[in-house]
């Protein structure tokens, strides 16, 4: 069964995610390392049997919603679970940027198991109410336990006047059954956190022999124009996603996500490229026309990349 993400996020790849299963088809072995709302593992296409599944993201606020959604589904939609009340926002909102700290990360890097139920419901309630991020460095101050600042109430389709197709809308039966059928996906998923770098190792892409016997990652990094749409923002880390793919094992199936022709450069390893069609309805674009830039970057080990590197050379 595929599920939607449970919380609406700029960049979710939802819309793409069926060209990517094509491409990827059904590894043994399949790693995000920069998972989001991990709308792409959500939309594998069902299999039975055992694969290796690895969801990964700097984000330590997002790692623990993940991890408490596996581990405390039930808790996680109680906590979230509320109507949507501009004082409970900022408050909730506060109570997390407070406690966003490096130990944060270490914390959730130290232990497998690391997570806080409530911290989580708290965390899908904030983004169902806010729009994107509302933990980016943006305009968020947190003085004395309150936010310097308010969201854009005033501006309708921003901030918590927005209706939204997640959490809101959702009773609190619907939420708990939802949570449940999330933590049955991620049952046997490994979900980390950190950087990127970590999970793209043999040590952790290397698998058993369930589905088609392959290995794939999916990279989802922020792209060159995010700014700082997301917590965890790290200037150039799509260039050195590019350079690792340069010389990433041949047999590998990778698929790294960008604009335009900013990954273009990898078309010399015998990487292919693809219109990506993430765009409106897949997360949060600012620009509606922001979708139509959206390309995927197929290695050679993907399935379909090889007749359609062939096809070209001939039409040259
Ligand atoms: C474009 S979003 C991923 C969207 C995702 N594919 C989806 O469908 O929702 C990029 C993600 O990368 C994370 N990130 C940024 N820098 C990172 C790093 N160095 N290592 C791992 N994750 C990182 C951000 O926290 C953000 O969640």
């Amino acid at each position: 069964m595929t599920l939607a993400a449970p919380f609406p996020y700029f960049g979710g790849k939802r819309r793409a995610a069926a060209r990517i299963w094509q491409a990827l088809g059904d590894p043994a072995g399949y790693v995000e390392p920069f998972a989001g709302s991990a709308a792409v593992l959500l939309a594998r296409p069902a299999f039975t049997g055992r694969r290796v599944e690895t969801l990964n993201d700097a984000d330590g606020w997002l790692v623990n919603t993940w991890r408490a959604i596996q581990l405390s589904p039930a808790e996680v939609a109680r906590h979230a679970w509320g109507p949507v009340a501009e004082i409970d926002y900022h408050a909730r909102l506060a109570w997390l940027q407070k406690r966003r700290t490096p130990d944060l990360v270490a914390w959730l890097e130290g232990d497998p198991e690391a997570h806080d139920a409530k911290a989580a419901g708290w965390w899908l309630y904030v983004m169902a109410c806010g729009i994107g991020d509302p933990f980016g460095p943006g305009p968020w101050r947190v003085v004395e336990g309150h936010l310097r600042k308010l969201p854009h109430l005033a501006n309708a389709g921003q901030g918590v006047n927005r209706e939204l197709p997640h959490l809101g809308d959702a009773g609190k039966g619907q939420l708990e059954s939802y949570m449940g059928q999330l933590a049955d996906r991620l049952r046997r998923v490994r979900i980390t956190c950190g950087s990127w770098e970590r999970v793209v190792k043999p040590s952790v892409t290397r698998s058993g022999t369930g589905g088609d016997g392959t290995r794939a990652i999916f990279l989802d990094p922020p792209y060159a124009t995010s700014g700082d749409l997301y917590a965890h923002v790290d200037a150039d880390v799509g260039l050195a996603v590019r350079e690792w793919c340069a010389t990433a094992p041949r047999e590998l199936r990778v698929i790294l996500c960008g604009y335009d022709t900013e990954h273009d450069a990898l078309l010399a390893h015998g990487w292919t490229v693809t219109e990506g069609k993430a765009g409106r309805g897949a997360g949060y674009s600012t620009n509606g026309l922001n979708g139509r830039r959206e390309r995927l970057w197929l290695s050679p080990a993907c399935i379909g990349s090889q007749q359609r590197s062939l096809l070209e050379v001939l039409s040259a």
